[in-house]
């Protein structure tokens, strides 16, 4: 499924006034393609990533999905805190897709246990969101979004809650599964090197209001694992990322700074 976004623009009412929260995106997401987004606070990540899986809508611009199976593109969205259904356990948690679909229960419970088998989650199936670590209930939500089977997937900085060690797991977790069955994903994060790390390509947003400053491909060797950390071509990626990246950075924090 391919993505074709042009000259995106998102304002938002606030009172009298309005703000602008994207400036005129545009960008294409290739078929099958992991592609990152990266960019300062506040410059509109998330409010593209809810336009594009549908839970909210442009202000102009055009968004269009390209594929050749269906019309109209099935995206499922992993947060940065899992959303899990606190009341319901593991397994229960991953097949609402299914269950919207009125599947009957024997189906939603194969479909449950053959995605939690892939996060490697099928263990804690009868336990509750709060007796998980935020690791474990990110990797319900990943198991979720794909028994959903969406064409496309959508990330919005799955990772930042977690520790150093738990998010390099999930991401050479992450890495496996998206090698298993390719789906077009669009990974927001504020970490570069986790942006190089899983990315084919990384598109650098400006300081709000957002547009896609450059995207860079990213010419590290796949399969990737944590020790493509250490080859040369890693390390100029992330040089060139920062080198766009910090510019906008810089505005944001003098934007933000409070005035004397
Ligand atoms: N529902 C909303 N109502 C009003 N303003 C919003 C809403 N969502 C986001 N914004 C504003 O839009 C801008 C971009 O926000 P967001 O997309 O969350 O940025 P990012 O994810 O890049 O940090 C921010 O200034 C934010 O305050
Ligand atoms: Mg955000």
């Amino acid at each position: 499924m391919r993505i074709v976004i042009h000259n995106l623009t998102k304002e938002f009412e606030k009172g009298e006034s309005t703000l602008r929260a994207l400036g005129g995106v545009s960008l294409e997401v290739r078929d099958r393609e992991f592609f990152g987004i990266i960019g300062p606070t506040g410059c509109g990540k998330t409010t593209l990533l809810h336009i594009i899986a549908g839970l909210d809508s442009a202000t102009t611009g055009s968004l269009e999905f390209v594929g050749e199976k269906r019309t109209q593109a099935m995206v499922s969205m992993v947060f940065q805190d899992s959303a899990l259904m606190p009341w319901r356990n593991v397994e229960d948690n991953v097949p609402l897709g299914s269950e919207f679909r009125k599947e009957p229960p024997s189906v939603s419970k194969r479909i449950a246990g053959f995605f939690l088998e892939v996060v490697r989650m099928l263990d804690f199936g009868s336990a509750k969101p709060h007796e998980l670590s935020g690791g474990m209930k990110q990797k319900v939500a990943i198991a979720r979004a794909l028994a959903n089977d969406p064409e496309v997937i959508v990330m919005d900085e799955p990772f930042a809650s977690l520790d150093a060690q738990t998010r390099l797991i999930l991401r050479e977790e992450l890495l496996r599964i998206w090698e298993r069955d390719k789906k077009t994903v669009i990974l927001v994060t504020h970490n570069i090197e986790e942006a190089v790390m899983l990315c084919d390509r990384i598109a650098v947003m400006s300081a709000s209001p957002g547009v896609v400053k450059c995207v860079l491909p990213v010419d590290v060797r796949r399969p990737r694992t944590i020790r493509s950390m250490s080859d040369p071509d890693f390390a100029r990626c992330v040089d060139k990322i920062w080198e766009m990246l910090r510019d906008e950075v810089d505005r944001t924090m003098r934007h933000s700074r409070p005035s004397q």
